[in-house]
């Protein structure tokens, strides 16, 4: 992953979130206007979800929308922070089905819509911490990963999860060139899968997910580092192997399995004691499992902490 250094804090950054939407309203219908006129597709827009309102309170600013949407990684649509914004528009989000498959009772292909109608949804305030040192605060609405497998039954033999992104070079420009091996991949122990922060996020500021943060359904593991929030997930398996997944595969040395965040641990080329907030000007500490260690420092009892990253 590269670093790149957040911009300085900008008048924007204290806009009004009211104005945000606003603009950003407009800027869909710019941009639903861009792909209609390149793909004839009829343009995708943005809708409001029903969800329940948050009930974890977090004493923090969320970050702005157009920081959320416009600064991404999603290296399917290119390497740049602004590529995602730029290209994304170019997939397909509907239809759009799930394969569940593997070690699980009852196996399937699963319909988005079909999900989004069966399981509540709910607005989650989380952090989210990249591995390259920035991080923000962002409202998500989807559901608990959980849910869902509690529905589809794992067997006793699955120990993990494994998630694929769609593979589709046609609609995906990135994957032309092999920076990382595609599909993109991440993977769970079953456990975590369970745990009841681990989302799988269908929306945003209230709003279905833009393609660039990952639509239609996206995982948000909130502390771990950002890139296990594996992104447009078309195949869930469980398995009795831990996964490959797509950063370990690249470069084992900097990137492991559990990608759990951990300020003690310098990731081989940088260090991880502190964080850009994006908006913010001066640096924050980085906090043991991003601040949610009180719910999750449970599932790796035993286990070397510095092991974990
Ligand atoms: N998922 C896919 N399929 N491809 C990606 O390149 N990047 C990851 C993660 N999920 C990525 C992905 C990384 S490195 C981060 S930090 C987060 O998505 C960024 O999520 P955001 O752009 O919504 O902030």
């Amino acid at each position: 992953m590269l670093i790149v250094n957040a911009p300085d804090l900008r008048d924007r950054d204290v806009t009004d979130h009211g104005l945000y939407l606003k603009r950003r309203q407009f800027m869909a219908g710019v941009a639903g206007l861009g792909l209609a006129a390149c793909s004839g597709s009829s343009p995708a827009s943005a809708t409001a979800l029903r969800f329940r309102p948050n009930r974890m309170p977090i004493d923090e600013a969320r970050t702005p929308l157009d920081d959320v949407t416009g600064y991404n990684n999603f290296y399917e649509f290119g390497t740049g922070k602004e590529d995602p914004a730029k290209y994304a528009g170019m997939m397909r989000t509907r239809p759009w089905t799930i394969v569940v498959d593997g070690l699980c009772d009852r196996p399937g292909r699963y319909a988005i819509d079909d999900l989004i109608k069966r399981f509540p949804l709910e607005e989650r305030i989380y952090r989210m911490r990249c591995v390259e040192a920035w991080s923000m605060v962002i409202p998500w609405v989807g559901f608990p990963l959980a849910s869902l497998i509690k529905a589809v039954g794992p067997r006793s033999g699955a120990k993990f999860v494994a998630f694929e992104t769609l593979r589709d070079p046609r609609q995906m420009p990135g994957q032309r060139s092999s920076v990382i091996q595609w599909p993109y991949r991440e993977g769970l122990r079953l456990d975590e899968a369970l745990h009841p922060l681990t989302l799988l996020a269908v929306g945003l500021y209230g709003q279905t997910l833009p393609n660039q943060n990952g639509a239609p359904i996206r995982l948000v593991v909130p502390w771990k580092y950002g890139f296990k929030g594996i992104k447009s997930i078309v195949r869930i398996r469980f398995t009795d192997r831990r996964p490959q997944t797509s950063w370990q595969m690249l470069a084992p040395r900097e990137y492991g399995f559990y990608g759990n965040v951990n300020p003690a641990v310098d990731h081989p080329r940088w260090s991880q004691a502190k964080e850009r907030r994006i908006g913010e000007f001066f640096r924050r500490k980085t906090l043991p499992f991003n601040g949610y260690g009180e719910q999750v420092a449970g599932l790796y009892r035993g286990l070397d902490p510095r092991q974990l990253y």
